[in-house]
């Protein structure tokens, strides 16, 4: 009786540990990714064009609401206006975009909120709220797009959305073979780095937090499973 018990905790153990496995593995978004997908779906409901995913962008649409963080009013609005030189000389350089591969911008949208909000929230609400946006959004001269997002500690949260003429994959061209430089804040599109309202998440301390947690959820369950058995 004792030992059939046992297996059957066991049993209950081994598939909650797999359970916690496939939990951690779905967590690896970024909601700067979806963003894009947001804005690539308003555009072809519209019969617009799908814009291409720039990641050389969407590092410096980070650097954009990095060089904006500050100042951000109770309407969403940022006094901010880099010059093109921040482009080429700052933001460009930061994320180890190749100089002769910078491409027009044709559009730029930079908001804020009072914290960080799901993407489609922030798209409806903060991003895309009045008319100057969303003809920004629905430009015919765009074809790539870069989003990128950052929060101040307890403070308020920033997004930023670039347009690009550019040409798919010829434009932002990041060195190292796509790679860039590795960016210490924030989220950006076209990024595969794992990223958590606008924080980094090292896969490993999600995975491990979750099998811990997850693990002793298990145990209790297997240890009131035995104490009413018995
Ligand atoms: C914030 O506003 C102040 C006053 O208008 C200005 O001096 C400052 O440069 C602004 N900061 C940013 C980051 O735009
Ligand atoms: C938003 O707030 C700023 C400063 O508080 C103001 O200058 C601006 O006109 C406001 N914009 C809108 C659209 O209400
Ligand atoms: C679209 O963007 C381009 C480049 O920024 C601009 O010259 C043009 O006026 C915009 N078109 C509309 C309809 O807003
Ligand atoms: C596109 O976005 C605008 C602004 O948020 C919204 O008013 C419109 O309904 C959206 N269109 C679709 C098809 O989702
Ligand atoms: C764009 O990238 C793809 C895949 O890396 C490559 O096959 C294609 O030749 C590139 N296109 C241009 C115009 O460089």
């Amino acid at each position: 009786m004792v030992k059939r018990l046992c297996c059957c905790g066991w049993l209950v153990f081994s598939s909650c540990l797999l359970l916690a496995a496939l939990v951690s593995s779905k967590h690896h978004g970024n909601p700067a990714n979806d963003l894009v997908d947001i804005i690539n779906n308003n555009r072809t409901a519209h019969k617009l064009s799908k814009l291409n995913d720039s990641p050389g962008l969407g590092c410096i649409a980070l650097q954009y609401a990095e060089f904006c963080k500050g100042n951000c009013s109770r309407n969403g609005t940022i006094k901010c206006a880099p010059s093109e030189d921040d482009f080429t000389e700052v933001f460009a350089p930061n994320c180890g975009v190749e100089l002769p591969t910078i491409g027009t911008i044709t559009g730029q949208i930079v908001s804020c909120h009072s914290k960080y909000l799901e993407p489609s929230l922030a798209f409806q609400h903060v991003l895309v709220g009045d008319n100057k946006a969303l003809s920004i959004l629905r430009n015919r001269s765009h074809n790539e797009v870069g989003v990128g997002m950052v929060g101040v500690h307890k403070g308020p949260f920033f997004w930023s959305l670039l347009f690009s003429s550019g040409k798919t994959n010829s434009t932002f061209v990041l060195e190292n073979r796509g790679t860039g430089i590795q960016q210490k804040k924030g989220c950006y599109s076209g990024s595969s780095i794992p990223c958590s309202a606008g924080r980094k998440i090292t896969a490993d301390s999600v995975t491990f937090n979750h099998v811990v947690i997850t693990g002793f959820l298990c145990v209790h369950l297997v240890q009131q499973l035995q104490l009413n058995l018995l």
